[in-house]
């Protein structure tokens, strides 16, 4: 699912970015420019990246 319109970037993009080490706003917009424009979407990537954060990575349980 697209979440930032003006960059094309999608949710798994967001989750991949965060994976990488993406932890704050300014982070995406450098890794895959989510957020970087209009700034619409910037209430769904914060929720994205807490959702990320607080879930253990499969390799850590
Ligand atoms: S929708 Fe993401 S910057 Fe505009």
């Amino acid at each position: 699912m697209i979440i930032c319109l003006c960059e094309g970037v999608t949710d798994r993009d967001v989750r991949d970015a965060a994976k990488r080490g993406a932890a704050s706003l300014d982070d995406l917009v450098q890794t895959c420019r989510a957020g970087g424009d209009c700034g619409q979407c910037r209430a769904d990537l914060r929720r994205l990246l807490r959702e990320q954060t607080a879930r253990p990575r499969k390799e850590e349980r």
